[in-house]
């Protein structure tokens, strides 16, 4: 009896491994290429600062629903391997990458039918062999890393890869080798981006900004990204911040304007929506409408945090929030000038 119960359940466990791929069934028959994924800008940097892109951490992230993240790699002065830091570790410094390698591990354990991207910005201009010691000290991950033979454009459907357990996509913009490190691709042969450098929604467009000139753009997927600075003048220097006080218009209807938008200029959908504060605005729905699926409705409120830095309704009170965030912006840069000029 016992027996046959387990037998039972492990049956409909093998049955439930590919009734649904990243949420939806009809995902599983798509191929990697082909599928859209809601991608954190920076989504290391959640902590309180000026520097935050992100309000909740990244297990919170992949469980709401985000499938690609963008971390930055950054040399430290208190650690010799990556660190991530948003710019400069001064500004935010959220620890190892192998620690939150660690939460990515152990979430694709808990998770079985999703497949995960990662996109370095290699700003410590590491080797493609230092990515590979901070993911070897990262509790299981080398399990499942995914291998795309270099320069192949056909990829593997969802299913495959959730079946095979190869369901960790990484890629980075500067010195990936895929000779020393196979699993670690390079962005700029697979992936395009459209500009990032916007200060307001009307310029999010579709060109393609990085690589300049690629060879093959149509055989590439490609991020969009979606997400805007505002600019702090400190003297005569300009400081780009992210503006999380927008980002309920960033994310609804100009998001969505913006993939439409791309959809019919680069002839298919966006596979990397790239936003900061995914949880404002409507960023799920303009997800599911690119991935052809029925939006479910889902609450991104965690509570205390989702108002980090935020207020609420009356304008009045945000007004006031923003005017704090600005100053407290403004004391951090002078906090950091001193820093280092002294
Ligand atoms: C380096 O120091 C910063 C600031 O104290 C800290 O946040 C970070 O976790 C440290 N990094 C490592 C790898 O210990
Ligand atoms: C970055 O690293 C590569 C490979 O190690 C090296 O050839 C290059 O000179 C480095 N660039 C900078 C700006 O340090
Ligand atoms: C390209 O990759 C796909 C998916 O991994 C594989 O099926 C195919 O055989 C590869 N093609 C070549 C020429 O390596
Ligand atoms: C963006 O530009 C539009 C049109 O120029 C303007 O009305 C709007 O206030 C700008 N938004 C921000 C956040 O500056
Ligand atoms: C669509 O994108 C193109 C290419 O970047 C841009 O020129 C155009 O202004 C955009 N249209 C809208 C409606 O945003
Ligand atoms: C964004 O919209 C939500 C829902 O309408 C609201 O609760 C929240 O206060 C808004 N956030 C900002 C920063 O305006
Ligand atoms: C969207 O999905 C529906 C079924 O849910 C299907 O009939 C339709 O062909 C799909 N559209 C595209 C563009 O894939």
């Amino acid at each position: 009896m016992v027996y046959t119960l387990t037998s039972l359940l492990a049956l409909a466990g093998l049955a439930m491994a590919q009734q649904a791929c990243n949420g939806y069934p009809s995902l599983c028959s798509k191929s990697y290429n082909e599928v859209s994924y809601l991608t954190t800008h920076n989504s290391y940097a959640f902590m309180s600062s000026v520097g935050q892109n992100q309000h909740y951490d990244v297990q919170t992230q992949l469980d709401d629903g985000i499938r690609g993240l963008k971390l930055s790699a950054v040399k430290s002065s208190n650690y010799t391997g990556v660190e991530l830091c948003h710019t400069a570790c001064n500004i935010l410094d959220a620890g190892s990458a192998h620690d939150t390698l660690g939460v990515v591990a152990s979430w694709l354990k808990n998770n079985p039918n999703e497949v995960v991207t990662i996109m370095w910005n290699n700003l410590g201009n590491f080797s493609a062999s230092e990515l590979q010691s901070e993911y070897q000290q990262a509790s299981g991950i080398m399990d499942y890393l995914y291998v795309q033979p270099n320069n192949n454009y056909t990829w593997p459907t969802l299913s495959e890869m959730i079946s095979s357990g190869k369901r960790l996509v990484n890629f980075m913009d500067v010195n990936a080798d895929q000779t020393t490190v196979p699993w670690l691709h390079d962005e700029y042969t697979y992936i395009f981006e459209t500009p990032y450098d916007n200060t307001n929604v009307s310029q999010l467009g579709c060109a393609i900004d990085r690589p300049q000139d690629p060879a093959s753009p149509g055989q590439m997927m490609y991020v969009m990204n979606n997400f805007i600075y505002g600019t702090l003048e400190v003297g005569s220097i300009q400081i780009e911040l992210p503006q999380p006080y927008q980002a309920n218009i960033t994310n609804a209807a100009a998001f969505e304007n913006h993939a439409t938008n791309c959809t019919s200029v680069l002839g298919r959908p966006p596979n990397f929506l790239e936003v900061d504060f995914y949880n404002w605005g409507t960023t799920f729905q303009v997800l599911d409408k690119m991935n052809n699926v029925t939006y479910v409705v889902k609450s991104l409120n965690h509570g205390a945090n989702s108002d980090s830095g935020h207020s609420d309704a009356t304008s009045g009170v945000e007004a006031f929030g923003e005017a704090a965030f600005i100053t407290a912006a403004a004391l951090t840069l002078v906090a950091i000038f001193v820093t280092l000029i002294f």
